[in-house]
Order: structure tokens, then C-alpha cells, then sequence
């Protein structure tokens, strides 16, 4: 491997390459007539009413969709249960003894899940959660490691009809005690440790922190996976142990049956602005969403495949293509607790091998990973089980698809790079693998039912060849249906820009045949290893650090992360610039939001580039962070600053 730079928008239009499917693969693929795409195009209720007579429904609904714009409800009328499409209907169908889970710790410790040991499982836990006082509609804020038991959890909660919101486990606490605030939960379940590059991580201590400034919570329910290591105090009024309590419930417990418009989950996302979005989503729609994108994107045979999406639960990758998705499916998964370097650089490879994973689902900056760690580790390993691969969270530079599917799918696997967002809750612009010819670094077309334009400034759209920003056009079953307790943040943020689309804040180019390539965000929000970060956030959290007085945070070009934050900070008048403040300051951060915000590096300014008008120009700043010549300085109100932190980088970089 020679050079993982992720080229620039320029170079990554110039790509030509195209690949068809096999005529083998497109024989047995789930979809493999245009005919059907084209109807769903056409038909997309009669498309999406079709899907979701695939789920197991109490009361069929009365309406397939009733559009208010911008608000939504599909099935309305419909009654169902999440845990029930994802558990009994396959025990039901005699497959409770199929496995669900390959689960492997980092440690190297392993647990095989049958369907029927995740009903069991999630009947118990939601039996549990019924003994601590929850009700349908209750708030619970999970803050737990990839163990099954957050599986469980996540499901028990939707068994009961109890809105869950997932934190990923690598957010501080006070980032979580935020999130536990806005939703007013009254339960947190979390566990006391993970293992992380062979060491324990206490998440207990954060937890606990977080809580102690929570009064809507009333008890801790902790899941034991790090045990003896991890002394973390406990509170005996407030703190459950998962064991003592989960354990000895009965494994039998009656669904709720839900409105399909029910909200089934929060999950919290950054927007513009200092303060995160939880965006909703609802139970028949999400899940009519997940259950038909897992089915046809992933070509999913769940009799057969091992499937294996890498991302966390804490992410809406990990909602829908780790939990509802396949499980709506009856997939058989691996979920792995740790890191992809530990103990090796080839741990992935291992377990592909050692599970006959046949489908992987992973992230463009872990893919920029592997290739800097380098080909012999994947070719240490047998992966000739995989039959497709598939991206998702970021652009991907076509070296490192091509690398992809030359080192992991033996250019034999199709790959299937997806956009999709946490607001829109399943795949949205997809190669569908059976039909479609991919071209490394575009996202190809809008999947069946969805449609995908792009409009220029004014709201005007563009069609055939051209570039602008992504917009959908019509309401769909998984989109969100608005952000917790703030209709209004909703309606500005999706929905005025260009009034009755839904604008994503993605840029987005569309080639001579109608492939479209997402060229990443256009407003002030960085994707850093495909995680969503805002620069206010950020800038708000330096500000809060007692010797900053301004700060300016830009996402700048990395080659493994695909962006990462770089914080500009102008000191209060007695605080000196120094390496020990700039590494404080990037602790704080860390501490404050989490370690994926940790900035890559700080300057310090005596002043930030301004217009005239007083506004921020962190373009410029983009461009002293990546040592480029700085770009158009006209409306600048002094160029002298500029001249210092360039000579700045040049000092550093020397
Ligand atoms: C970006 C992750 C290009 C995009 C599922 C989007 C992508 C944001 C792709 C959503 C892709 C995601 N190609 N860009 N295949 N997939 N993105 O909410 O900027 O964490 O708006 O959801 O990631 O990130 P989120």
C-alpha cells in the first residue's frame, strides 16, 4: 500500500472503473430485476405496504401513510411488537435452536445465543425491568459494551413498550448525563467494565457520575463483565446487579402490543449546534425500514449466512444492521465485544475464518486501517466464506475499495457502499448487489421506495449530470419522525431549507449514468472515523475549560479518520501557550465529551481569522490545519493572524 490519502472530491470523480455482478451472484440474489425497482419507484406505498406485510402484526393497520408535512405516520392503526419480529415468530417457526449470536470478548472468551436463548433472555430481562417499576412509554438510557446483553436489553425494553436510548459507551459522563436529562430516564442499565486492547475500561465510575446528577433516575441496573477489577462504589438503594435481578425472573413475558407511530428509541445525534439531537423513531415503519434494506442490501439468505456488521449499538449502524435488521430476519451474526488490533492486527481476519462469516459490514476508516496495517494479514487467513462486503459511515476513497475488495472479497464479493443517517434509519442510496454495477466511491442510487434529487442553492432541482446538495423527496417508513421534545429544531433543521423535502446536509454529485457520489457534510458538522461530531460542541466545550477565552474548531482531512477536530483557542489574558495546556486541553475535551472529540491538535491564537462582519472563517483555518496554501483572504479583517499560525504549522511540521 503505498498511499491511503483520501483523494479529493476532483480525483474521486475522475474514477471509472466499474464492476458488474457476477452472473452467479445475480442468479441467487434477493433482487435481480430492474422491474421491481422501477414499479417500487413508481409505487412506493403499494412497494413499502408490501414489505411490511412481511412483519407479524397484531392488528393490521388502517392507513399506509398519512403525511402531514413534515410530519408522518405510516401503518397508523397497525399494532405490532419490535422484540416479537426479531424473536418469537422465528421460535414459532422452529428456529429457535438457530443461533443469533457468535459472540466473542476480547479476551478471547465466547458465547453461542440461539434464538431461543434471546427469548428467553429478553423475557427475563423484561420481567426485570418490570419488577424496578417500568411502563410502557418510560424512559431507559442504555450505556453498555458490545456483550449480548445489550442486545437483550434493547429488546426487553421494546418488549414492554419502553423507549430506549442507546449511548455509546465511549461518551463521557457528562455527555451521557445530558442525554439521560433530556429524556428524563428513569432507568439506567449499563455495565460495570469492557475490555478494551487487553485492559479493562471502568464504566461503571462514569456512570455513576453521570447519575449522581440525575434525580429522574431511580435505579442502576449493572450488567457484571469486568467483576472483581473494577471497585467502582455502589450505591445499594439505587444499584441492581444484573444477576440478582434478571436471573431469576421467568422467561416467559407477554409482549406489548404496540401503535405502530409507538416511539421504539432515542438516539442522540450532533447537529449545528453545542446541543445533540435525539432523534426519534417509531416501532412499524423503523422496522419495515431495517427488516426489507437487511433482506435486500445485505442479499441476506438467513438460513445460510454469517453475517457480521462491526459497528457498536451505540450507533444507528448497530440499531438497525446489528439488532432489528437481522434479527427481523433471523440472522445468524457475530458480535465481537473489542478492538480490531487486539491481540493482533489480524483479529477481524481470525474471526471471519473461525466463524465462516460470508457477509462483513464495516466503516471506510477502519477499511483505511486495515490497509495501513497492511496485506498480510487479511491473506494470513482463510476468507473465502465471504460472499459479500459492505461501507457505511463516511465517503470512501476508491484505492481504499479497491483494496477492500481485492484483499478481503478476492474481487469476487460485491460491495455494497451505503449512505444512510441516523434520522433516516435504514439504507437509503445503495447498490442493490444483484443488479447494480458499482463503481468504487459512489453510493450508486436511491434504494426501492426512496427518492434521492439534488437541488442547487435555491431549492431548484438538478437533474441528470450535476452537483448541489441531497434532498429526499417523499416521507419514508424508518425516516425519523422528529427530535425529542423539539418540533420546531425538526421542522428548521429537515425541513426549511428546501420547504417539503428533507434536506440531509450531505453534498452530493450525480455522474453521466445517474450514480450519485456523497461528497460529505455541508454544513458544520465533521465525520470523524464515521461519527458525527459538531465543531459547537466542541468550541463549547474548550470554552468551558477555565483558561480559554474564544475557541474555533474545524474538522480537518485525515488519512485514517477521514476528518478529525483541530481546535484554535485564544487564551485568557494571564494564561501562557504551552504543550502541557494544549495536551490539557485535549483531555479536557475527551473528559468532556468523549475520546473520539479529543482534538488531533491546538493552536494557540491571540485572535481567529473574522470577516469584517465578525464571523469565523474556518475555511481559512482548514487550511492552515492541513498545511495547504490558505485560500481567499478578501474578506478577511486582519491576514497578519493567518501569517502566525502558518508559520506555526511550518515550525511543527517541520
Ligand atoms: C455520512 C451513519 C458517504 C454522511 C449511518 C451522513 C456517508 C452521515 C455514507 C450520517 C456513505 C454515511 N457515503 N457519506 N456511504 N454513509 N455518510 O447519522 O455525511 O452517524 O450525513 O449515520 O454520515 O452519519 P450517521
Amino acid at each position: 500500500m503505498t498511499d491511503s490519502t483520501p483523494k479529493t472530491i476532483d480525483t474521486l470523480l475522475t474514477e471509472t472503473r466499474q464492476f458488474a455482478p457476477s452472473s452467479e451472484f445475480s442468479a441467487q440474489a434477493n433482487i435481480n430485476s430492474q422491474d421491481i425497482v422501477d414499479a417500487a419507484h413508481t409505487d412506493w406505498q403499494d412497494w413499502w405496504a408490501s414489505w411490511a406485510a412481511k412483519l407479524t402484526w397484531d392488528k393490521k393497520w388502517d392507513r399506509v401513510l398519512e403525511w402531514d408535512s413534515p410530519f408522518a405516520k405510516w401503518f397508523d392503526g397497525g399494532k405490532l411488537n419490535a422484540s416479537v419480529q426479531c424473536l418469537d415468530r422465528h421460535v414459532e417457526a422452529g428456529l429457535g435452536d438457530r443461533v443469533a449470536y457468535f459472540w466473542e470478548g476480547e479476551p478471547g472468551d465466547t458465547r453461542e445465543l440461539t434464538y431461543q436463548d434471546m427469548l428467553d433472555g429478553v423475557c427475563k430481562t423484561a420481567n426485570g425491568l418490570r419488577e424496578l417499576g417500568i411502563e410502557k412509554g418510560d424512559r431507559v438510557t442504555l450505556y453498555m459494551p458490545m456483550v449480548p446483553e445489550l442486545a437483550m436489553a434493547v429488546l426487553a425494553c421494546s418488549r414492554i413498550g419502553a423507549i430506549f436510548s442507546v449511548v455509546f459507551a465511549g461518551f463521557s459522563a457528562t455527555s451521557l448525563k445530558d442525554r439521560i436529562h433530556d429524556q428524563q430516564a428513569k432507568l439506567v442499565i449499563c455495565a460495570d467494565a469492557t475490555w478494551r486492547r487487553g485492559s479493562i475500561l471502568d464504566l461503571k465510575t462514569v456512570v455513576n457520575e453521570a447519575v449522581e446528577q440525575c434525580p429522574s433516575i431511580e435505579n442502576v441496573l449493572v450488567y457484571t463483565r469486568g467483576g472483581d477489577c473494577v471497585s467502582a462504589a455502589s450505591d445499594i438503594n439505587r444499584d441492581v446487579a444484573w444477576a440478582d435481578l434478571i436471573d431469576k425472573q421467568s422467561d416467559v413475558c407477554a409482549p406489548e402490543s404496540m401503535d405502530a407511530e409507538d416511539v421504539l428509541f432515542i438516539l442522540y445525534t450532533s447537529g449545528t449546534t453545542g446541543q445533540p439531537k435525539g432523534i426519534v423513531h417509531t416501532t412499524g415503519g423503523y422496522l419495515t425500514g431495517a427488516y426489507t434494506t437487511t433482506q435486500l442490501v445485505f442479499d441476506l439468505k438467513p438460513e445460510s449466512d454469517v453475517y457480521w456488521c462491526t459497528a457498536d449499538i451505540g450507533w444507528i449502524t448497530g440499531h438497525s444492521y446489528i439488532v432489528f435488521g437481522p434479527m427481523a430476519n433471523g440472522a445468524t451474526q457475530v458480535m465481537y465485544e473489542g478492538a480490531p488490533n487486539h491481540p493482533g492486527l489480524d483479529r477481524f481476519w481470525e474471526l471471519v475464518d473461525k466463524y465462516q462469516v460470508s457477509i462483513f459490514y464495516t466503516a471506510p476508516t477502519a477499511i483505511r486501517a486495515f490497509m495501513k496495517w497492511g496485506d498480510k494479514h487479511p491473506a494470513a487467513h482463510d476468507l473465502s466464506s465471504l460472499r459479500l462486503l459492505g461501507t457505511v459511515g463516511e465517503p470512501i476513497n476508491p484505492e481504499a475499495w479497491i483494496w477492500y475488495s481485492k484483499h478481503i472479497g478476492n474481487e469476487i464479493c460485491p460491495i455494497v457502499d451505503t449512505w444512510w443517517q441516523t434520522e433516516t434509519g435504514g439504507i437509503m442510496i445503495t447498490p442493490l448487489p444483484g443488479i447494480t454495477h458499482t463503481v468504487p466511491g459512489s453510493a450508486t442510487k436511491a434504494f426501492p421506495g426512496i427518492e434521492a434529487v439534488i437541488v442547487d442553492d435555491d431549492g431548484n432541482e438538478i437533474e441528470g449530470a450535476g452537483a448541489g446538495y441531497l434532498a429526499l423527496t417523499h416521507p419514508w417508513p424508518s425516516m425519523l419522525r422528529g427530535i425529542w421534545g423539539d418540533n420546531e429544531r425538526y421542522k428548521d433543521t429537515y425541513w426549511s431549507r428546501f420547504p417539503g423535502k428533507y434536506f440531509a446536509g450531505d453534498g452530493v454529485k450525480r455522474d453521466e449514468d445517474g450514480n450519485l457520489w456523497v461528497l460529505g457534510r455541508v454544513d458544520d458538522v465533521m465525520n470523524v472515523s464515521g461519527h458525527r461530531l459538531s465543531t459547537m460542541e466542541i468550541e463549547s466545550s474548550l470554552v468551558a475549560h477555565p483558561s480559554v477565552a474564544e475557541a474555533a474548531v474545524i474538522g480537518m482531512s485525515h488519512d485514517l479518520k477521514g476528518q478529525a477536530p483541530v481546535g484554535f483557542v485564544i487564551l485568557l489574558g494571564d494564561q501562557q501557550p504551552s504543550d502541557e495546556l494544549a495536551q490539557e486541553l485535549r483531555a479536557f475535551v475527551a473528559t468532556e465529551i468523549g475520546a473520539l472529540a479529543r482534538p488531533e491538535a491546538i493552536y494557540f491564537t491571540p485572535e481567529l481569522p473574522k470577516t469584517r462582519s465578525g464571523k469565523i472563517m474556518r475555511r481559512l483555518l482548514r487550511d492552515v490545519a492541513e498545511g495547504k496554501e490558505i485560500g481567499d483572504l478578501t474578506t478577511l479583517a486582519d491576514s497578519s493572524v493567518l501569517e502566525a499560525l502558518t508559520a506555526e504549522y511550518n515550525q511543527r511540521n517541520a
